[in-house]
Formats: structure tokens, C-alpha cells, sequence
């Protein structure tokens, strides 16, 4: 081999190996906001649900709230043909999932669909394992927007190998896609997959429970606090275009109500995905008005991207602050007890520099107007200490701006 040759070999290995691939760019700058059918319905899914749920979406206002992506999880497939291309379950999906996602598009919504880079689903569907490119290409045809992909059934399969190839197949089928890695945080997706995927998740499941984890033959599920607490070391990894995901959310599937306010403000906290995970076509009044509050939305949806981070907690009450763009803070007190607290808070204990961000509090020398997102009659500023009751399972959160016309003195 002349030296020329030598050159031009070396040079294009990285390419071979996709050290120059992408993922799509310009996706998720804010954690992604939808609806998934896992938590509720598991297997139980057809066309009528998906239609029927967009409908609701746009109804109830839920679109304009900014929940936009419409997912389906496992079990829509049907066998892969004589080609090897999948095919969508014909009897649950008999107009077929082209013009299921003709709809939704027609409707404001964008669609999501699920796979496994193993060679099954979880629940023993047929997984993309051996198929990416060909996966890839029948969801740009269908219309799909956003693609889940698991992890079962992925026995001597390289991680990221299996997670890259996928991210590379959907650009080449040259769809924007929202690529959404399922892998349980088995592999920390967070230490090599910024420029794989737009999330990963960081657990195993979540159940509809505060604060016990279920146990199942030979799995556990995994209770809002558990998986809370398995965030916090985790913020350094998150930023516009990836995310770390907590798994979605179980407002509305059996939880009280101070429980289902606490897990939705601490996701928004998190700057978590918030994909919806309950009945939207049967829902209470209450569980609407969770997760639409728009105040407590625009903190997950703050466009500084930043992790929230927990500052200190006495025992069975943590304090956490999120920066926000223009030097605003939310700031959320979570009672993980099962008692009523009454706190007094003052804020100059609060003073701190969070070295992620670079952003001080510096309650000493700057005044805030605060308002508590939950009950927005609760308004007033940083000079005076505060007493705060919080109920068993519940928070408080408030909105912190900057009042530029009287710095304190102080
Ligand atoms: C895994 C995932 C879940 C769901 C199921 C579907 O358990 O973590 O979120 O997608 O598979 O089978």
C-alpha cells in the first residue's frame, strides 16, 4: 500500500465507525412533552384509543399546554414481511398506522412510536436487532416523529453500538425523529450518549406509587421517590437536546392528589420529559388541572435547560432550587412525610452558588418577588422570612424574579 493510500485509509476509519454521524439537531432544546399509552393501558392499545385520545388532546387544551408528541408503546406491531420491513397489527390498526399518523399530523400533534434494539420487545414483539436501517425507513414512511427504544432481549449486544447504529439509521431515512433511549440507565447512557439520543431514561419502570416500590415476580417497579432520589447525582448530564428521563408520568393512575401535584412539580424540577401516562378520555377535574398548570409546565420547560438540583433537606423535607434563564429561580419545598409541616423560611439561608450553572441566589444582596405556583394567591417578595404549610406527600413551589426596581440594601 502506497503512502497515499495509507493516508486516505486512516482518515476515513472514523467515518466508518460514525465517529462523524449526528443525531438530529434542533429536537427536545426543551425536555419533549407528550402522552405515552404504556403506564395506563400496557398492551391493551388500538386505533380507536389513539384517535380518540388526540381528540382529547386538542379539546381539553392539552396541545396548546404543549403536549405534543402522541406516543405509542409496545404491542402495535404485527410480523415483519417476506422482506423483513414490520407491519403494524392489522386488526387493532385497521386503517394502518400511515394514515393513523395522517390524522394525528391533521390534528397538531406529532407521532410516536416504540421498538428495542434487542431482538425482541418486552413484551415479545419483534425488536429492531438486525433491522435498523429498514425500521428506520418504514417509520419515515409511516410519519413518525419520535421513536422509544428499549432494551429487552439484548443479550452480547453493545450498547452503544446498538443505540449509535439506530440514531443513524434515522438520520439516514432522513426524517426528524426524537430519539427517546429506553435502556433503563443499565449502561449510564449519561456518561456516552449525548450525541446519541434527545433522553434516555435513567431507571427501571415507575409505578403508580409515592413512595414504596412494588415488587413483582422477579421485577421491581420503581415509586416517585425512588426515582427522585436516583436523579440527583445526575443533573451534570442534562442540557438542551438530552435529557435525563425519570420515566413518565402516572398522574392520574391512583395516586392522591397532593401526591400526583408533588411527582409532576418534581419532574418539572428534574427539567424531565413529561409524557403523560393516564385515561386523558377519562380523567377528574383535578388531575386536568395538575397538568396543565402552566406556570409550573414553564419551569420544566425553562429554556436555560438547567437540571434542578437539591440544595439540603432536614430529614423528611428537601429544599430545591432550579435556575431559570434571566436570573430568575424556582425554588420547591417537597414534604416527603406523611404529616403536615410548617416551615419558617429564611431566605438568607438559602444563599448559594450552584457551580453547574455558575448562578448565585445571593439572597443577601438581591430582592425577589416570589409566587407560589400552587396557589397563586401567595405572592410577595424575599425581604421578610416566610411560613409555609405543606401537607403530607405535597409540595410548594414558587417562581423567584429579580424586582430591579428596589435592590436590597441588605
Ligand atoms: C419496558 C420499558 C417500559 C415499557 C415496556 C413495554 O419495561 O421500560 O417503559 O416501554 O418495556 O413493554
Amino acid at each position: 500500500m502506497n503512502i497515499r493510500k495509507l493516508l486516505f485509509s486512516l482518515l476515513a476509519l472514523p467515518v466508518c465507525f460514525g465517529a462523524f454521524a449526528q443525531k438530529y439537531d434542533n429536537i427536545a432544546k426543551t425536555p419533549q412533552m407528550g402522552w405515552n399509552s404504556w403506564n395506563k393501558f400496557n398492551c391493551n392499545i388500538n386505533e380507536q384509543l389513539v384517535r380518540e385520545t388526540a381528540d382529547t388532546m386538542v379539546e381539553l387544551g392539552l396541545v396548546d399546554a404543549g403536549y405534543i408528541y402522541l406516543n405509542m408503546d409496545d404491542c402495535w406491531h404485527g410480523e415483519r414481511d417476506s422482506l423483513g420491513f414490520i407491519t403494524e397489527n392489522k386488526e387493532k390498526f385497521p386503517s394502518g398506522l400511515k394514515s393513523l399518523s395522517d390524522y394525528l399530523h391533521s390534528k397538531g400533534l406529532k407521532f410516536g412510536i416504540y421498538s428495542d434494539a434487542g431482538r425482541k420487545t418486552c413484551a415479545g414483539f419483534p425488536g429492531s436487532f438486525g433491522h435498523e436501517y429498514q425500521d428506520a425507513i418504514r417509520y419515515a414512511q409511516w410519519g413518525v416523529d419520535y421513536l422509544k427504544y428499549d432494551w429487552c432481549a439484548a443479550k452480547d449486544i453493545n450498547p452503544k453500538g446498538a443505540y449509535a447504529l439506530m440514531r443513524d439509521a434515522l438520520k439516514s431515512a432522513g426524517r426528524p425523529v426524537l430519539f427517546s433511549m429506553c435502556e433503563w440507565g443499565s449502561n449510564q447512557p449519561w456518561l456516552w450518549a449525548e450525541n446519541v439520543g434527545h433522553s434516555w431514561r435513567t431507571t427501571g419502570d415507575i409505578c403508580a406509587s409515592f413512595a414504596e416500590d412494588m415488587v413483582y415476580d422477579g421485577w421491581k417497579a420503581l415509586s416517585v421517590l425512588s426515582i427522585l432520589d436516583m436523579q440527583v447525582e445526575l443533573r451534570q448530564y442534562a442540557g438542551p437536546g438530552h435529557w435525563n428521563d425519570p420515566d413518565m408520568l402516572e398522574v392520574g393512575n391512583g395516586m392522591s392528589v397532593s401526591e400526583d401535584r408533588a411527582h409532576f412539580t418534581m419532574w418539572c424540577m428534574l427539567a424531565a420529559p413529561l409524557l403523560l401516562g393516564n385515561d386523558l378520555t377519562n380523567m377528574t377535574k383535578e388531575t386536568l388541572e395538575i397538568i396543565t398548570n402552566r406556570e409550573v409546565i414553564a419551569i420544566d420547560q425553562d429554556t436555560l435547560g438547567v437540571q434542578g438540583l437539591k440544595f439540603k433537606d432536614d430529614g423528611a423535607v428537601e429544599y430545591w432550587f432550579k435556575p431559570l434563564a434571566g436570573g430568575q429561580w424556582a425554588f420547591c419545598i417537597l414534604n416527603r412525610s406523611n404529616e403536615e409541616v410548617t416551615l419558617s423560611i429564611n431566605w438568607k439561608e438559602f444563599n448559594f452558588t450552584d457551580e453547574l450553572s455558575g448562578l448565585s441566589t445571593a439572597f443577601d444582596k438581591v430582592l425577589y418577588d416570589y409566587k407560589d405556583l400552587w396557589n397563586s394567591k401567595n405572592v410577595g417578595n424575599t425581604r421578610s422570612n416566610i411560613s409555609v404549610t405543606i401537607g403530607g406527600h405535597d409540595v410548594s413551589v414558587y417562581r423567584l424574579t429579580p424586582n430591579n426596581s428596589k435592590k436590597s440594601k441588605k
